[in-house]
């Protein structure tokens, strides 16, 4: 089987950082058409450097990577400096990257790529909020025929929210984004905070990936030491959720994880309520099943795939 052609559009963000790693780890599944940036849990100057950084530190400076919006279609940005430090990835130092930052717009980067290639081929995998994607969609509509599915990160039925009681962090960033994109009618993954937050990166599980013993897996040792302080403490548990991978790990194997199709629509307008993903998880509306929802994971499934796939560099 050939590897499914990807286009990852992210915020690093500690967890997308990682998240680029397992993806970067797997080319005989992956084929990245291609990394873009998009402002989110710092702006965006920040997460076009992180993700450059990532490529570096992969020793994959060869993999083209854009910036795209830097704020969001209709509301101001907020920001995520108080989870993941002022530059996005503290936990590990910042540096300047090799990787070059290309010179298209990450929007017109993905028109150009998705209407160059034939149709239902490639899989686009936001992990931040969904600015890019919703604007490259009301650029050019004729780019959905060319999307094979879009898997996501983000959303939260059972775990309310993370920024707000009824909010996950990337939809409430650009809610408007993440109605455009819903209802976008292609193939929709949702991996959302009831499946995120059962993959916590406890110590025996980090622990496991310091031993590997490669500048990838250091560096992700670092950037979730810093990152896990903020959850352990706010929730209490004993590991941060790793939100991001989740989306690649999907991808890579699907028997991870149990989903079910719902209709999920977004708040855009309350501003109690902004960002919300009502997941008819019932069918009690009978509105369509626009989106495929992931609602449990074998944790343990995954710390497995994550830990064999780092020790490959
Ligand atoms: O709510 C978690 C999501 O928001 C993750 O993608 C994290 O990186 C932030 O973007
Ligand atoms: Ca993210």
């Amino acid at each position: 089987m050939p590897p499914r052609s990807i286009i990852i559009d992210c915020d690093p963000g500690q967890d997308d950082a990682v998240a680029l790693f397992l993806a970067i780890s797997s080319p005989d599944e992956l084929h990245i058409l291609g990394i873009t940036t998009v402002a989110g849990n710092v702006p965006l100057d920040a997460t076009e450097r992180n993700a450059r950084m990532m490529c570096d530190i992969a020793k994959r400076d060869d993999i083209s990577v854009f910036a795209g919006c830097d704020k969001p279609m209709q509301r101001d940005l907020v920001t995520a400096e108080y989870i993941h430090g002022n530059t996005g990835i503290d936990g590990i130092d910042v540096f300047d990257p090799k990787t070059p930052l290309q010179q298209d717009h990450a929007v017109d980067f993905i028109i150009d790529t998705l209407l160059a290639r034939d149709k239902g081929t490639v899989t686009l995998i936001p992990t931040g909020p969904l600015t890019n994607i919703a604007t490259a969609i009301e650029r050019n509509p004729d780019i959905l025929e060319h999307v094979e599915e879009i898997v996501i990160m983000g959303g939260a039925m059972r775990e309310g929210g993370n920024r707000t009681p009824s909010a996950e962090f990337n939809i409430l960033v650009d809610p408007h984004a993440a109605d455009i994109v819903f209802n976008c009618g292609r193939p929709i993954t949702l991996l959302g905070l009831d499946v995120t937050h059962q993959v916590l990166s406890t110590k025996e599980r980090v622990d496991r990936i310091g031993a590997l013993n490669n500048s990838v897996a250091d560096a992700t040792v670092g950037m979730l030491s810093f990152f896990h302080r903020y959850d352990t403490n706010k929730y209490s548990s004993q590991g941060t959720p790793l939100h991001d991978p989740c989306t690649i790990a999907y991808l890579l194997r699907p028997e991870l994880f149990k989903t079910r199709k719902c209709n999920v629509s977004v708040e855009t307008e309350s501003e109690l309520t902004l960002g919300h993903t009502a997941v008819d998880f019932w069918h009690v509306t009978g509105k369509p099943r626009n989106v495929n929802w992931a609602y449990d994971v074998d944790a343990d499934g995954f710390y497995d795939l994550l830990t064999e796939r780092l020790e490959r560099f």
